[in-house]
């Protein structure tokens, strides 16, 4: 079986009331720890990579183990590109095999991003030397810190600007800035609140935009960039084993659930996966410091990045027991 576009997923996703998981892959235990995870609840895939991980671990090396993941599994999983950021990049990848990609030109003006972004879907839907791939455009930006680095404030996506975009350049779906970020960062703790156990609390996501663009574009798939969670039970694991991560905080699941069941059919997933395989190493370091074989301390790191891929799959993105429907069986 083909790795396969996000059309069918979406289609399924939207009519269903969940999400897909877009998760960043960068080496073999974190794209095995995913699938392993999927295969267990039989959930369909999005398997993502970005410049920085092509950079990382050779472009060749990943398309081959998503190829091996999708033989190993049978589930439908997507090849993607994440923030795509210039035409030739988008070309390689659609080029090399991937069966999706993101052109993500939101920090460009309104034009440029329609003019960079509809000549990406030309040449991705153009089928006479590659099979149909999905394009997924970014109107609005993203705000955030990461790396300790204050990012420039972001903007929300205007509702008024979708359809004259998606008409215009012609994607397949849409990643729109309703106040998620990238990172495990993702506010201030003066942007936030406490509870009772001193744990940050994020303000709520703009849902008030997403049903603005979900009524101007009825049907249409909507994307959500920085959806990590931060799950508080990996970074204290982090903390208490030689880590400095305070205050680290990211989106409340049920959020992104509500979010999911809504015109969202695509969710991204990285820093969790970070989080989940550093507070895995870190543990094995500290109860075993002995230990010098890697399988040893990245067989940890993958088990953890199964259990928190399976509780997304299932808690979150609503898309456990949908892969059959996807294949059309
Ligand atoms: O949105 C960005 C993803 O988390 C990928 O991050 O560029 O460090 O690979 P990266
Ligand atoms: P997180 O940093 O929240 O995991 O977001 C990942 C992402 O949006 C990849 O494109
Ligand atoms: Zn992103």
């Amino acid at each position: 079986m083909p790795l396969i576009s996000t059309k069918e997923m979406f289609k399924k996703a939207y009519e269903g009331n969940y999400a897909i998981g877009a998760f960043n892959v960068n080496n073999m235990e974190i794209i095995q720890g995913i699938v392993e995870a999927a295969m267990e609840e039989k959930a369909p895939l999005i398997l993502q990579v970005s410049s920085g991980a092509r950079k990382y671990a050779n472009p060749v090396y990943l398309r081959k183990m998503v190829e091996a993941a999708v033989e190993v599994s049978g589930l439908p999983i997507c090849l993607h590109l994440d923030h795509g950021d210039s035409f030739e990049l988008c070309k390689s990848c659609i080029d090399g095999g991937f069966t999706s990609v993101m052109i993500d030109g939101s920090s460009l003006s309104y034009e440029d991003n329609i003019a960079l972004t509809k000549k990406v879907v030309e040449y991705a839907h153009d089928t006479t030397n590659h099979p149909y791939v999905t394009v997924e455009g970014e109107l609005g930006t993203l705000a955030g810190i990461e790396d300790e680095v204050q990012h420039e404030v972001g903007s929300y996506t205007k509702p008024e600007e979708v359809i004259d975009f998606v008409t215009r350049t012609g994607v397949d779906s849409l990643a729109i800035a309703i106040g998620t970020s990238h990172g495990a960062y993702k506010f201030t703790a003066d942007q936030c609140t406490r509870d009772e156990n001193g744990v940050l609390v994020p303000p709520p996501l703009r849902f008030d935009i997403l049903e603005a663009v979900s009524e101007k574009l009825p049907g249409f798939p909507i994307v959500l960039h920085g959806s990590s969670s931060v799950p508080q039970n990996f970074v204290q694991i982090i903390n208490a084993n030689g880590g400095k991560m305070p205050d680290a905080v990211g989106i409340p699941e049920a959020q992104l659930r509500k979010a999911a069941s809504m015109s969202v059919c695509k969710i991204n997933i990285d820093s969790d996966l970070r989080l989940a395989c550093t507070a895995g190493i870190r543990k094995h370091f500290n109860e075993h410091p002995e230990h010098f074989d890697p399988r040893q301390y990245l067989g940890d790191a993958r088990a953890n990045i199964k259990e928190i891929v399976r509780h997304k799959l299932v808690n979150v993105l609503g898309c456990a027991g949908k892969a059959d429907e996807i294949l059309g069986k």
